[in-house]
């Protein structure tokens, strides 16, 4: 068992000292907000701050954690009100789930579509 806290709140979790932290919030506590992208370090899209500091938690073995305070971005709701930070990850996932739809009902047109989605954002 692995004791974790994680947006103030105390998890203990039975996972294999090894396992990506991105894997136990998503799999094991079910905090879904901290994304999978690339699981090499790249992308960011599976950033947590751990004790402050912005961590690509695709990277980091839940066993190195400890007694850190991990935060993830279900804590920066207030009030019930969505950070702007949560606000732009739902309107990214909205973007991308249309386009994906309009593929499949379009196909060729998709790239089309994407790029100027894309222009509109840029500007
Ligand atoms: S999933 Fe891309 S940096 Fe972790």
């Amino acid at each position: 068992m692995i004791a974790l806290t994680i947006n103030g709140k105390s998890y203990d979790v039975d996972v294999e000292s090894d396992t990506p932290l991105l894997w136990v919030l998503r799999d094991t506590i079910g905090l879904s907000g901290t994304k999978y992208g690339c699981g090499i370090a790249l992308c960011g899209a599976c950033t947590v701050h751990i004790d402050g500091v912005a961590t690509r938690s695709c990277q980091v073995p839940v066993g190195t954690v400890g007694s850190k305070n991990v935060t993830t971005i279900e804590a920066l709701a207030e009030n019930g009100k969505l950070h702007p930070v949560q606000k732009a990850w739902l309107d990214l996932g909205c973007a991308a789930m249309r386009l994906l739809s309009e593929r499949n009902d379009h196909g060729g047109r998709f790239a089309a579509q994407a790029e100027t989605q894309a222009d509109r954002r840029r500007h």
